[in-house]
């Protein structure tokens, strides 16, 4: 079977009558290929052009990409990226490799991808050893991207970008404690803000593994969408800019009364973390995406990729406060929930900024103190 995603053709795994009440069910699939995930590679493709045109120190490039599944991605950045000069595409599975290879031919893309069958870390351990200069490293595999970060962050060149998933959200937001603990090396505990804390737990442990290799990362967009997390961050190399990441932007994130949360103020009542407690996004980064998510119509996710973007235009402005969610301050105070516009509203006629954020739908940031916060939600 042939489908099409953006502007590729792709063979798709035959499902082999693995289907769950009518409806096929990827992970079944003897070659991973997720219709739900083409929002995330839409997504990444258009990123990997704004990275090339705003931050790409030379063009083109290479990109390495080493759990690729049916190839679908590694193709899509051949064909539809800018700046893009050559993929090395890998999948330790020998069905996937088959496909691969398949794919890369059905769409005349054999000068620009090359593929193996290896498994992740010796794919990257190989082309570092090599001297071969990859400047994007995308990271997307089945539950957590731990077990690979340390072979990515080692081989991506200097200013280069490195594209992370986890699905692994259960530990990431706080629900499996012992987990979060010796993967990610956090104290965690469940928290309404916990979609946020999952992705500053996953830039955190970026941040700390990069600083491992007297490198830095800056994050260009951070994502929570349908059931997993997204980063997209810039590593660089400088020991003196890494010590100064390690010791700036990581921390503690307070757990406050009433269901607050905070990086600075509150009589804390907890703490959960080390968090990346940086910036989550780039503005001029957001820009640029947002001009080629308006221009691309072909891509299928178009109008979901604008209002996300969007959000997070709004949000970045305050990307260094955490979000607080209207149904848990609420609930707190037992109070009646406010509409999300009514607290926002009320927090900048008191001549506070605030926005909606793109984790929550209840969810608001703003540079208002806790105490006006909280004074906004009762009459
Ligand atoms: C989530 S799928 C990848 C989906 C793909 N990136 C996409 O966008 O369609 C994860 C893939 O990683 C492969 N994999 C798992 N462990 C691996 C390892 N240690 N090295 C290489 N590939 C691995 C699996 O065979 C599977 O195809």
């Amino acid at each position: 079977m042939v489908t099409r995603e953006g502007k590729v053709l792709i063979y798709l795994p035959e499902p082999r009558g693995l289907v769950s009440g009518g409806r096929l069910e990827p992970a079944w699939m003897p070659v991973f290929y997720n219709p739900a995930m083409e929002f995330n590679r839409d997504l990444s493709v258009l990123v990997l052009s704004s990275y090339a045109s705003l931050y790409a120190p030379k063009r083109p490039f290479t990109v390495a990409e080493p759990l690729a599944a049916t190839g679908v991605r590694c193709i899509r950045y051949a064909l539809e990226s800018e700046g893009v000069g050559r993929v090395y595409c890998g999948d330790v599975d020998r069905e996937a490799y088959e496909l691969i290879e398949k794919n890369v031919a059905l769409n005349g893309i054999w000068h620009k991808v090359s593929f193996a069958r290896r498994d992740a870390n010796a794919l990257l351990s190989d082309l570092k050893g090599k001297g071969v200069p990859v400047l994007a490293v995308d990271i997307d595999p089945y539950g957590s991207p731990v077990p690979f970060l340390d072979s990515a962050i080692n081989l991506v060149g200097n200013g280069g970008l490195l594209m992370v998933t986890a699905t692994d959200t259960a530990v990431l937001e706080g629900s499996k404690r012992s987990k979060a603990l010796r993967r990610y090396g956090c104290k965690l505990q469940k928290i309404p803000q916990s979609k946020e804390v999952a992705a500053r737990v996953l830039l955190g442990y970026i941040a700390r593994a990069a600083a491992r290799y007297d490198k830095w990362i800056r994050p260009l967009l951070s994502l929570y969408v349908d059931y997993y997390v997204r980063v997209f961050v810039l590593v660089g190399r400088s020991s003196s800019r890494s010590l100064r990441m390690v010791e700036e932007e990581l921390g503690m994130l307070r757990i406050c009364k009433n269901s607050l949360a905070h990086f600075e103020e509150c009589e804390e009542k907890d703490s959960i973390g080390p968090l990346w407690r940086g910036d989550l996004f780039d503005l001029p980064l957001l820009q640029d995406l947002l001009a080629r998510a308006r221009a691309q119509v072909y891509l299928s996710s178009q109008q979901r990729i604008i209002e996300i973007l969007e959000l997070a235009r709004e949000e970045a402005r305050l990307q260094r406060f955490v979000h607080q969610r209207t149904d848990a301050i609420s609930s707190a105070l037992k109070a009646r929930t406010p509409k999300l516009e009514e607290v926002i509203g009320r927090l900048r006629e008191k001549g506070y900024d605030a926005t909606p954020t793109l984790f929550s739908p209840t969810g608001f940031r703003s540079n208002a103190p806790l105490s006006e916060i909280l004074s906004s939600f009762l009459p």
